[in-house]
C-alpha cells in the first residue's frame, strides 16, 4: 500500500512537478495518467526512492520513503521510462544480472529470467545482444526484468511505450500475473482501463482525479463521442476538432456530414475536466 501526503518536488530550475499531493494507492495494480509533463515520472522517482521529494513524505507497505529508503528497495522494483539494456550484453544477462543484484542465486536467476523472457514474447531473442534487439524488445527487457524479480511492489514507467499492439497484450498478461501490487504510468488509456481497478490522474503536478474507471466514467454512461469539425452546443475545441458527448442512440441522427461518432474512454475525462489540450 502506499499513502502520499502533502508531496512536493521543485526542482532546481524552479519548476514546481508536483505541488502537494495526497493519495492512498492500495488496490492490485493502480495506473497513474496524465499529459506529458503532469508529473508522473516525478511522482515514480520519489516513491521509488529514488529522488527526495522538496517537502512531504510518502510510505510504502508502511515504510517511509526518505527514512526508511534502503528496506524499500529490498522490497520495491522500479523500471524508469528512460531505461536502455546494456548494448553488448544478451539479453537474457540483463536480466540474470539484475536478478543476482536482488540477491538471486545463479540457478534461480537463470530459471527465472527465462521464464519471464518467454512470458514478455522474447523466447527467441534471449540470446540476442541488446543493441540487436529493436526498441520494442529492449523494453520488453525491462518489464521481464521486473516481473521476473518477485518484488512486493512494483513501478512500471510507461511500460508498454512503443509496442506494438499484440506485444502490448503480451505485456499486460504478464503484468496481471505479477504477485505484489503495481503501479504503472501510460498514455494508454485502454491500457488504464484494461489493467488498473483504479486510475490516479494528476495534471501540472496536482492530483486531478482518484477513482475506479467506472466511476470515473460514470458522468459518462449512454453517451459518445462526436468529432467534428464545426462548432456545437456544449462542445469542446481540442486543436481544429469540437468534441461534444451526445446520448448513443440519438448520436446518428443528430451528426452531420463527416463527423465521427467514438466510444467514451479516459481520454474524455480531460477534454471534459478542462484540461489545457492546446500546451
Ligand atoms: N531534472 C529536472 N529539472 C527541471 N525540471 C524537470 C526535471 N525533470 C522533470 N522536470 C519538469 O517537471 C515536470 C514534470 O515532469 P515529469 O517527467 O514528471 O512528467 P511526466 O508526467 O512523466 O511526463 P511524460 O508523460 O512526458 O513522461 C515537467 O515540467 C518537466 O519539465
Ligand atoms: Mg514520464
Amino acid at each position: 500500500m502506499i499513502e502520499a501526503r502533502a508531496l512536493k518536488k521543485r526542482y532546481s530550475d524552479g519548476t514546481v512537478a508536483l505541488n502537494s499531493v495526497s493519495f492512498r494507492l492500495d488496490k492490485k495494480i493502480s495506473a497513474i495518467i496524465g499529459r506529458n509533463g503532469a508529473g508522473k515520472t516525478t511522482l515514480m522517482k520519489i516513491l521509488s526512492t529514488q529522488m527526495l521529494p522538496t517537502s512531504g513524505t510518502a510510505s510504502i507497505d508502511g515504510l517511509d520513503i526518505i527514512s526508511e529508503a534502503d528496506r524499500i528497495r529490498k522490497i520495491a522494483v522500479s523500471i524508469p521510462q528512460e531505461a536502455r539494456p546494456v548494448d553488448y550484453m544478451p539479453a537474457i544477462d540483463c536480466v540474470k544480472l539484475y536478478l543476482a543484484a536482488r540477491g538471486f542465486g545463479r540457478l534461480k536467476a537463470k530459471a527465472a529470467a527465462e521464464k519471464a523472457l518467454r512470458t514478455v514474447g522474447l523466447g527467441d531473442a534471449m540470446d540476442k545482444l541488446a543493441y540487436e534487439l529493436s526498441g520494442g524488445m529492449k523494453r520488453k527487457v525491462f518489464v521481464a526484468m521486473a516481473i521476473a524479480s518477485d518484488a512486493d511492489m512494483i513501478f512500471l514507467d510507461e511500460p508498454t511505450t512503443g509496442l506494438d499492439p499484440f506485444s502490448r497484450v503480451e505485456v499486460w498478461s504478464a503484468i496481471r500475473a505479477i504477485k505484489g501490487q503495481v503501479i504503472l504510468t501510460t498514455h494508454y488509456m485502454e491500457e488504464a482501463q484494461a489493467l488498473s481497478e483504479d486510475v490516479l490522474m494528476i495534471d501540472s503536478g496536482k492530483v486531478l482525479a482518484h477513482d475506479a474507471v467506472e466511476r470515473l466514467l460514470k458522468p459518462f454512461n449512454g453517451l459518445v463521442r462526436v468529432e467534428s469539425q464545426r462548432k456545437s452546443r456544449s462542445s469542446y475545441k481540442v486543436g481544429n476538432t469540437w468534441i461534444s458527448y451526445v446520448k448513443k442512440g440519438n448520436a446518428k441522427a443528430m451528426v452531420g456530414r463527416g463527423d465521427i461518432i467514438k466510444p467514451v474512454t479516459l481520454d474524455d475525462l480531460f477534454i471534459k475536466r478542462g484540461v489545457n489540450l492546446e500546451s
